[in-house]
């Protein structure tokens, strides 16, 4: 089969981890024959420096009529003080948008072999951990109306979290979808004991529930299930939460889990377009070092090829791959411990290559 990707690697470490994921769908794509046809476009700091705009409207149009979209990373000291709608992460934010991606999904594992990486306690950690954070990626406070104004206490500024019934429903949907496949839990996360669009998303999620008698729910306050995290955190099987708090809580699973570096996300909408990158951001510090983890990346190739391609047995070749390289003792700096081999990102990505 063929299929069209349109490839943005980013700025920072995003063209150093796209690499990598680029040539392991080139190896599967070999194997399985496959044909992925990469169309490079601009977004982020690159974009601005080149065209003067975080998301130029040719790569929003190249990316709406490719079959999917492999992001690395945007973003950059260079530009901070850019005012908020010029920055690069208006670009990630553009194509969340306009490409109705609102769903975000972004597994937590913690592999077996990188149990040393686990900062919890092995009393802890050895009950295993494997949940999937299901995040609203389309609303929220990151697209409500924002202002600054005078106050009595002089400026004042201000971000508005809304969520309409119709959003809340179809991220529930998904999340109980997806608990159908794995293990029927669902924890809600929210703060239902203050906000009323907390109350309102909840009493959306009582109700899509009902739909779902096999899946058992509960809800957590978003403090106490930052807590929960790291005190049980095998008791989580999927976690369905709001664009905010789905930002702070998938930073914390990834912690747990070992490395930021190893975790892969993809974005989805009702189109069946999506969109897949790696958590992380794009680490200006360590960029063209060789030294950033291409798993994360990798990995959400592997995701889309299951979630947008349906090659499900492409995306478990990869997936094991990356298993089979870290039991072998190769280790990325990121999650490098004793008694291990460090190896660089290019490294990293061949090995993972040749495996498959
Ligand atoms: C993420 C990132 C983005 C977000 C930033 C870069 C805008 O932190 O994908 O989690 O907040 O969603
Ligand atoms: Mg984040």
């Amino acid at each position: 089969m063929n299929f069209n990707i349109s490839v943005i690697s980013g700025d920072g470490i995003g063209p150093d981890i796209i690499e990598q994921a680029t040539k392991v769908l080139n190896k599967i794509g070999h194997k399985f024959g496959h044909q992925f046809k990469f169309i490079e476009v601009d977004a982020g700091g690159i974009a601005i420096d080149k065209f003067g705009e975080p998301l130029p409207q040719k790569t929003l149009d190249i990316c709406k009529s490719s079959d999917s979209i492999l992001l690395g990373a945007v973003g950059g000291h260079k530009w901070d003080t850019l005012p908020v709608e010029k920055r690069p992460e208006k670009a990630l934010l553009g194509l969340r948008s306009e490409l109705g991606l609102y769903a975000n999904l972004r597994p937590a594992v913690l592999y077996d072999t990188l149990k040393d990486a686990c900062p919890l306690k092995d009393e802890i950690s050895s009950k295993g951990i494997d949940f999937i954070v299901v995040r609203e990626l389309t609303g929220g406070m990151y697209f409500g109306e924002r202002g600054i104004k005078e106050t009595h206490l002089g400026q004042a500024a201000w971000d508005t979290e809304m969520y309409a019934v119709e959003e809340v429903r179809r991220i529930a949907k998904t999340a109980f979808d997806i608990a159908m496949l794995r293990n029927k839990k669902v924890t809600n996360i929210d703060k239902a004991n203050v906000l009323a669009s907390s109350r309102l998303w909840r009493s959306v999620i009582l109700e899509v529930k009902k739909d779902y008698p096999q899946v058992e729910l509960d809800h957590l306050y978003v403090d106490n299930a930052t807590m929960q995290l790291i005190k049980n955190p095998s008791s989580f099987d999927v976690i369905v939460t709001t664009n905010m708090f789905g930002d702070i809580i998938s930073d914390e699973a990834s912690q747990i889990t070992g490395s930021i570096g190893i975790i892969p996300s993809a974005s989805l909408g009702k189109s069946g377009l999506g969109m897949y990158e790696p958590i992380h951001g794009s680490a200006p510090d360590i960029a063209g070092k060789d030294l950033a983890n291409p798993i994360a990346t990798i990995l959400s190739a592997a995701m889309m090829l299951k979630y947008s391609f349906q090659l499900e047995e492409e995306a478990t070749t990869i997936e094991i791959a990356v298993f089979k390289v870290l039991e072998n003792g190769y280790r990325t700096k990121d999650i490098m411990s004793i008694g291990k081999k460090q190896v660089g990102t290019k490294e990293m990505g061949q090995l993972i290559t040749d495996e498959i």
